[in-house]
């Protein structure tokens, strides 16, 4: 089912409300929204953006999953999204944990929740398509589709592809309860694979080698002295050492 809305709050929010509202499908819905005048993204921050200039759509559905595969599902989305782009002949990477990435600037972040009392997850993606610019604050850290290609893509079929991938990955991702059978794929994807990073850990940031991610989506970093920690994307955020990517 998807469901096109002109305007809403936030299509991680109209979801919820749905379920709230007494969804009980099994199949996945998607909710997909022309403006939203509330978008969030990560950490509390919002995600804004001009009427008809992103693709903000989310998915809800049952993976049949604890909440603590949020993140999982977020690795999930973003390969789908690095997967149909690819198809339309855009090529990008994925930023751990969230972000897809081109010529170092971010097009999509991406935003899972689980929805309260409920086994339904909202994995929610917002792709910058068609901004010709950005203000002055966001102009080194984000892109858009027009930016990259001089082109427009169709939002309708990007999306129906994007889904397309996602009920694949999830599939993966719920029958083996964890991303054993996809993380390979997705570290061929990733763009700090062998690059130096920064941990951006609350308890302190270090430096290290990004070795790609494990079966649990944790991002492995390797230290100077070859100590191995896990990363956890709930947790810190990852930048490379010269900068966003
Ligand atoms: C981030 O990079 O911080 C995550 C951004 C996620 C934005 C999308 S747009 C569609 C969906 N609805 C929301 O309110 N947020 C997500």
């Amino acid at each position: 089912m998807i469901i096109r809305l002109d305007e809403i709050d936030s299509t991680n929010e109209y979801a919820k409300r749905l379920v709230e509202d007494g969804y009980s499908s099994d199949e996945m819905c998607v909710v997909s929204a022309q403006y939203q005048t509330a978008g969030k993204g990560r950490r509390g921050r919002g995600w804004i953006t001009p009427p008809g200039t992103c693709l903000t759509f989310s998915i809800l559905y049952r993976p049949g999953l604890p909440t603590e595969a949020c993140p999982m599902i977020t690795l999930v989305m973003a390969m789908a999204v690095r997967a149909a782009l690819f198809d339309f002949d855009i090529e990008c990477q994925i930023k751990w944990p969230n972000d897809i990435i081109i010529g170092g600037k971010k097009l999509c972040g991406i935003l899972t929740e689980a929805i309260p009392d409920s086994d339904y997850k909202v994995v929610g993606c917002g792709i910058n398509l068609n901004q010709e610019a950005f203000p002055e604050d966001l102009a080194d850290k984000a892109t858009s589709i027009l930016i990259e290609t001089d082109d427009c893509v169709d939002e309708d079929n990007l999306l129906e592809s994007i889904v397309g991938y996602f009920e694949k990955y999830a599939e993966s991702l719920t029958e083996n309860k964890n991303l054993s059978g996809l993380m390979d794929e997705y570290n061929d994807m990733l763009v700090s694979k062998d690059k130096e990073v920064t941990v951006l850990d609350p308890k302190g940031e270090y430096e290290g080698i990004s070795e790609g991610i494990n079966q649990n989506g944790e991002l492995i970093v390797r230290r100077p002295d070859g100590s191995k920690e896990l990363v956890y994307a709930g947790e810190v955020s990852v930048r490379g050492v010269y900068g966003y990517v």
